[in-house]
């Protein structure tokens, strides 16, 4: 979603904010500006990429040391020139970029009006950068302090960052809903949406927190205070966050690296959490919520996406081997369908960013009724690792590409020790069954190794199906989430329509859909429903639909009957959606790329869903 960068110091601030902008391009966007002060605010923006703003600049000298960019996301009018943010205040003396949305911006738009103001755009940006330099004006007030006033008025999201003619050395910035860190370097700071158009420039940063307005000053110490005018000591962290995890390393596109990186990701997910040798499973940030946990009336996993196909993974195993029930619902619904929350449940939120909206509102509705909130996020200092009681970061390290991979397979990862944990406290798993677990589990990178051997495998088969229209993808068990997260990676990287569907669900409806054109795409691996599946793919090959299957190494039923078959290797039945994803992503990143897709930035997609 929308991306934020500021730089006030002693260096050239169009470099820095260009190559930030470009940083934040993983996250989607459709416009891209940018704002430089050097006597009077220049601003320069364009619909479309940040090369495309390069060039819009190109003859353009851009000289200042202190600036603002942003990639828009559209919410409030359409993607274009008008719309894209930085947005002058109508006196260009202010401009300000913002992610989020201001739900109240037509009450405010009006009164701005009646009071005689004019609007360039359709933006709520754009009413909020009024409104600040009205303030400003008629309450004859400092800039900070029209900032903050202005932001006492607005109902919504926001992260902001205000530019100033008249406090050349000044940025204003504050959050509420939408993340914000500063980086502070010597003599300069970067402001951002997240960490990594700053790690470059220095590792000590400031994440800013909800209702919160930071005042970065050339010359002075980061100041800090609430909307509600309590000042705050800054709390600098040291950001864990390299270089080359930012960069695509020699591969095509980063969701190639990243599927290729699921081997040493999924270890890190598990590293000096699980002891095989030792016979232990721990996970040191939710230890104090084990009694809880265990006692709970159910434990309810909210997400959204890719995470939600993660949570269904995680309630068939915390269901199969802590025997806690477990609810897991969309983020998007559960914050609005009034749902029935005991002060005694506890509520997990899933989250790759840990920024997601609706997961933030779902706990944040979870919170107000009294129960507990643990997190399982990836970005560490995210929303909603700060939000929860407590969690466990997947470590998977950052993911550029927005079709999540090696997310999805650390989040499973997680969700498996925490079900054995469970288990093991709860005294519902042998000793000798634990132990298999465990050890299966520590073997599984280097299968996920072997796994990524089937690539140009799948590159074949991807070719044969580049053209179709519509994929089915059918599980059953543990396989079922594994289909729904093979068809959403399909369609929201290919732009191909596909459905994910429970195998034995298909004679209820999509049996229909089967011809011989249609692709269907079975995860019948072994044990389990195996035989059950085996009588589904019958049925599809029946009615002449194309099979391609993801099998057991050395599986030779299904091979007779389907048109093409991938092998994984054989693991614990509850370990299988780590192993047989994978062929999966690699099916639909062949597809895109063949297709011509923007693998990295699917259309319309954003990496951080930040608003509802
Ligand atoms: O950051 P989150 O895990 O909370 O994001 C949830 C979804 O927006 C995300 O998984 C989305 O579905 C991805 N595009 C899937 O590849």
């Amino acid at each position: 979603m929308c991306g934020i960068v500021g730089y006030i110091g002693n260096r050239e601030a169009y470099p820095i904010l260009i190559n930030g902008l470009y940083r934040l391009e993983y996250r989607g966007y459709d416009s891209a500006g940018i704002a430089v002060l050097n006597d009077n605010i220049q601003i320069h923006k364009c619909k479309g990429k940040v090369s495309d703003l390069e060039k819009h600049i190109a003859n353009n000298k851009i000289i200042g040391n202190i600036g603002i960019a942003h990639t828009r996301w559209a919410t409030h009018g359409e993607p274009n020139d008008v719309n894209a943010h930085p947005h002058y205040s109508e006196s260009r003396e202010l401009a300000i970029i913002h992610n989020g949305i201001i739900e109240n911006y037509l009450t405010l738009k009006e009164e701005l009006i009646k009071r005689g103001h004019e609007f360039r755009s359709a933006t709520d940006t754009e009413v909020l950068m009024n409104l600040i330099e009205d303030i400003q004006k008629n309450e004859q007030v400092e800039l900070v302090e029209a900032v903050r006033i202005a932001l006492s008025q607005v109902i919504g999201a926001y992260a902001i960052v205000v530019l100033s003619k008249d406090n050349p050395n000044m940025l204003v910035a504050a959050r509420k809903g939408s993340p914000l860190v500063i980086g502070i370097g010597k003599d300069e700071f970067f402001l951002a949406s997240d960490a990594t158009p700053i790690v470059e420039y220095t590792q000590n940063v400031v994440y800013l927190n909800d209702e919160e307005l930071a005042v970065v000053q050339l010359g002075e110490e980061l100041k800090i205070k609430t909307i509600k005018n309590k000042d705050k000591i800054p709390y600098v962290q040291k950001l864990q966050l390299s270089l080359s995890a930012l960069e695509k390393g020699g591969y095509d596109h980063f969701m190639l690296k990243e599927i290729f990186e699921q081997p040493r990701s999924i270890r890190d997910s598990f590293r000096g959490r699980l002891n095989a040798r030792k016979g232990d499973v721990q996970l040191g940030g939710i230890i104090d919520y084990e009694q809880k946990l265990i006692n709970a009336k159910r434990i309810i996993i909210v997400a959204c996406g890719t995470s939600w196909h993660a949570a269904l993974v995680g309630e068939y195993l915390i269901e199969d081997l802590a025997r806690i029930p477990v609810e897991v619902e969309y983020a998007s619904e559960f914050r609005y369908r009034k749902p029935v929350i005991y002060e005694d449940d506890v509520v997990i939120a899933v989250s790759q960013s840990g920024e997601t909206a609706d997961t933030l509102a779902a706990i944040e509705l979870a919170k107000s009724r009294g129960a507990t909130i643990l997190g399982i996020c990836n970005v560490v200092g995210s929303s909603i690792a700060r939000m929860t009681d407590a969690g466990s970061y997947t470590h998977a390290g950052p993911e550029i590409g927005v079709a999540s991979t090696k997310a999805f397979t650390a989040q499973v990862t997680v969700l498996i020790l925490l079900a054995l944990r469970l288990a093991k406290i709860k005294g519902t798993i042998s000793t000798s069954r634990f132990y298999t677990l465990i050890t299966a589990l520590e073997s599984i990178p280097k299968k996920v190794e072997n796994t990524l051997k089937v690539n140009d495998q799948v590159k074949s088969i991807a070719e044969k199906f580049m053209d179709v229209r519509n994929f089915l993808y059918l599980g059953r068990g543990y396989n079922f989430p594994v289909a729904l997260e093979g068809a959403l990676k399909l369609k929201e990287i290919s732009y191909i329509h596909a459905e994910g569907y429970p195998a034995a669900e298909m004679k209820h409806g999509p049996i229909a859909l089967i011809d011989d054109e249609m692709p269907v795409v079975f995860i019948a691996t072994k044990k389990g429903t195996y035989e059950k599946v085996l009588s589904n793919i019958q049925e599809v090959k029946a009615r002449k639909g194309k099979i391609i299957a993801i099998v057991t190494k050395g599986d030779t039923t299904v091979k007779e009957v389907a048109d093409f078959t991938i092998e994984i290797p054989a693991t614990e039945e509850l370990l299988v959606p780590l192993l047989a994803t994978i062929p999966l992503q690699l099916l639909s990143y062949h597809i895109a790329v063949m297709r011509d897709c923007n693998v990295d930035q699917p259309r319309n997609l954003a990496k951080s869903v930040t608003v509802e």
